[in-house]
């Protein structure tokens, strides 16, 4: 099998409530984690490059290493994704250099430059059969080098959603809900604490998302922000030298609803990024004399394809769904 575009993933998924996972990717063991876990599980699969993926490992090797999962794991179909292009030519670059799908990310524009650059990044990509993704929404965080304020985050207007989505002609919509980029989705103060003093996040908007899911009916819904940080990998970190205090993410059960409504693809990475560290740092801590790369890169491989494995099965309900 080649690359796909996610048309027919989505679909799928919107029919039978579950949804996709959109991993990102900056590295060849990064690119083996994931898709060892979703070829095992027979799971369709998204692989996603931010531009500081690209910036970080270059265009062509990312490709040529996607490339080559799609190889080794013939038995399931992959999407190769821009995620958060932040202008017309990044998606263009993409799109020509080889990717199936696009992220247009103009939420930070008004309404009316959103839609017009989204429109131009639609009839571009459509035109040699890629599909693009658009968001709608500010998430708080770090959006692809943008740093987005608490309080210049903004939810999805349910009452924007169809005008955007006809007058660009786009393929999939990131909705925001309360989601947001990195390991320190709500501030303590945020929070309420459960009886054994931990913290619980606010809920997530599903008044907003099934506002949009009854303007926007069969249409595919994305959620960005989705890593559910969790406490074993953020003890793990914080045990062996490393210092990141209140991370808290997304309840897993919150996503597995949104999956089984309209959402089709989640996007997570901080949660691969969390548990790779936490096995790199124990095993540093562990093996002092180690200095072979290959020797804390397996173990950090190894949390990633049971950290996606974990996703699949448990929060994304997309197993054996190839
Ligand atoms: O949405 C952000 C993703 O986690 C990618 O992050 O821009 O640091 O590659 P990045
Ligand atoms: P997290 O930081 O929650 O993993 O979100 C990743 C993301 O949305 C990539 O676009
Ligand atoms: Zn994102």
């Amino acid at each position: 099998m080649s690359l796909v575009t996610s048309t027919e993933m989505f679909k799928k998924a919107y029919d039978g409530g579950y949804a996709i996972g959109a991993f990102n990717v900056n590295n060849m063991e990064i690119v083996q984690g994931i898709t060892e876990a979703a070829g095992e599980l027979n799971a369709p699969l998204i692989l996603q490059v931010s531009k500081g993926a690209r910036a970080y490992a270059n265009h062509t090797y990312l490709v040529k290493l996607v490339e080559a999962a799609v190889i080794e794991n013939p038995n399931i179909p992959i999407v190769l994704h821009l995620d958060h292009g932040d202008s017309f030519e990044l998606c263009k670059d993409c799109i020509d250099g080889g990717f199936t799908s696009v992220m247009i990310d103009a939420s930070s524009k008004s309404f009316e430059d959103n839609i017009a650059v989204t429109k131009k990044v639609v009839e571009y990509a459509h035109d040699k059969g890629v599909v693009v993704e658009a968001e709608l929404g500010t998430l708080a965080g770090v959006e692809d080098h943008v740093k987005v304020a608490a309080d210049a985050a903004s939810y999805t207007k349910p009452e924007e959603v169809e005008e955007f989505v006809e007058k660009t002609g786009c393929d999939s919509l990131a909705i925001a809900i309360g989601t947001s980029h990195g390991a320190y989705k709500f501030t303590p103060e945020q929070c309420t604490r459960n009886e054994d003093g931990i913290l619980v996040p606010p809920p997530l908007r599903f008044d907003v998302l099934e506002e949009c899911i009854k303007r926007l009916p069969g249409f595919p819904i994305v959620l960005h922000g989705s890593s559910s940080v969790p406490q074993d990998y953020v003890e793990e970190v914080n045990k062996y030298g490393g210092n990141m205090p209140n991370a808290i993410g997304i309840p897993e059960d919150e996503l597995r609803k949104a999956a089984k409504l309209a959402v089709c693809k989640i996007n997570i990475d901080s949660d691969l990024r969390l548990g790779m560290t936490a096995k790199i740092r124990k095993h540093f801590a562990e093996h002092p004399d180690h200095f072979d790369p290959r020797q804390y890169l397996t173990p950090a491989r190894q949390s990633i394809k049971e950290t996606v494995a974990h996703k699949i099965v448990n929060v994304l309900g997309c197993d054996g769904k190839a």
